[in-house]
């Protein structure tokens, strides 16, 4: 009778805008994005509502939730220590992420990329990463979802990213199927391109995606130029690092026979990672797995995260190390000077494996 009460004296008091929060539900999250050294953003992404549309007065045939992203900044945090955080009420809010060491003591990374349309399998994919790593954050190499705009593809891609992303740290690359949307920045606070350091590596992350960055062909160029001209800058500046691990969305070369000669921007980029002592390039766009060495230069292509799989039907003659067409996600354990790339299937199962370093 009593808690009836207070009930009632609440939903009376309560102003409008707090009633409304009363329908909102929590579809995304919590995970960390921007993990540094000193601070890093906890989100997660709220349902306000939901819109419905149809070619009738009343008639639904199409529904889109309102979704909000909700993020805090922690500031003043100490390297090489592992925090645990309460993002929202209840287990469900519950999330733990690591910031980068001081030193070049031993850390794990994983990649993977091209989780849209098949949700199932990006299910398979996540579970698989679960089981067979142990990441101290992971990196995306773009196509979370299939539209980027679409505001129903969120929730559900969220919901097979929870158990990992509540227990590291998320870095995104932009793909093609983003589409440049608002959605990807606000739901990720992300950047189009940028870099951190993390123990003795340091992690480069460009925007491959110029078709989609701009609207006219002379700003696509004068954005490739701006993001390339700060992208050598950057591995000028990173030469002492033990390691310099590259992310973009669309690969230099592919075993896609479809596809090969299709990113022009890509491969002309090729020199610089030379010159600049890339020690690997990740990659996504092609639905499969991928591993060639160039003038010294590894290059990944890991796109195996629940898309529909692609034929590696023409290996490029002289640098091919391994193709194969499968769902995949790659670990790399760095340890000081020396780095080892391990490329497995969901059910664990190694399919190439690669040492880095001097
Ligand atoms: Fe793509």
């Amino acid at each position: 009778m009593l808690a009836a009460a207070l009930w009632l004296s609440n939903q009376l008091t309560r102003p409008p805008s707090a009633q409304a929060a009363a329908g909102e539900k929590v579809v995304g999250g919590p995970y960390a994005v921007n993990v540094g050294p000193r601070s890093a953003t906890v989100m997660w992404v709220v349902q306000t509502g939901e819109a419905s549309l149809g070619t009738e007065p009343g008639q639904a045939d199409k529904t889109a939730p309102a979704l909000r992203a909700e993020k805090t900044t922690f500031v003043g945090l100490k390297r090489g220590i592992t925090y645990y955080y309460q993002a929202f009420p209840g287990e469900a809010g519950k999330g733990s992420f690591r910031t980068p060491p001081a030193d070049a003591s031993r850390f794990q990374f994983v990649v993977y990329g091209d989780t849209r349309t098949r949700h199932d399998v990006h299910r398979t994919v996540i579970a698989g990463i679960l089981k067979y790593a142990n990441p101290d954050f992971v990196m995306h190499t773009g196509d979370l979802v299939a539209n980027g705009d679409d505001a129903s593809l969120w929730p559900i891609f969220f919901d097979a990213e929870r158990e990992l992303l509540r227990k590291t740290a998320f870095f995104p690359s932009l793909g093609n199927h983003e589409r440049n949307a608002r959605n990807y920045f606000d739901l990720l606070d992300a950047k189009p391109y940028y870099s951190f350091d993390w123990g003795s590596a340091h992690f480069i992350v460009i925007d491959s995606d110029i078709a989609n960055a701009r609207a006219t062909k002379a700003e696509q160029d004068s954005f490739w130029q701006e993001e390339t001209h700060w992208l050598e800058e950057d591995l000028r500046g990173s030469q002492k690092a033990d390691f310099r691990f590259l992310f973009a969305h669309h690969p230099p070369m592919t075993a896609v026979k479809r596809r090969q000669g299709d990113n022009p921007h890509m491969t002309a980029l090729e020199p610089m990672f030379e010159k600049y002592k890339v020690s690997a390039g990740f990659f996504g766009h092609d639905h499969n797995y991928q591993h060639y060495v160039k003038n010294g230069v590894h290059y990944f292509i890991t796109g195996g995260g629940g898309a529909p799989l692609y034929d590696v039907d023409v290996p490029p003659p002289g640098i091919t190390q391994k193709v194969a067409s499968t769902e995949n996600f790659v670990v790399v354990e760095v340890d000081g000077k020396k780095a080892r790339v391990e490329a497995k299937t969901p059910d664990g199962q190694l399919l190439d494996t690669t040492e880095l370093g001097q």
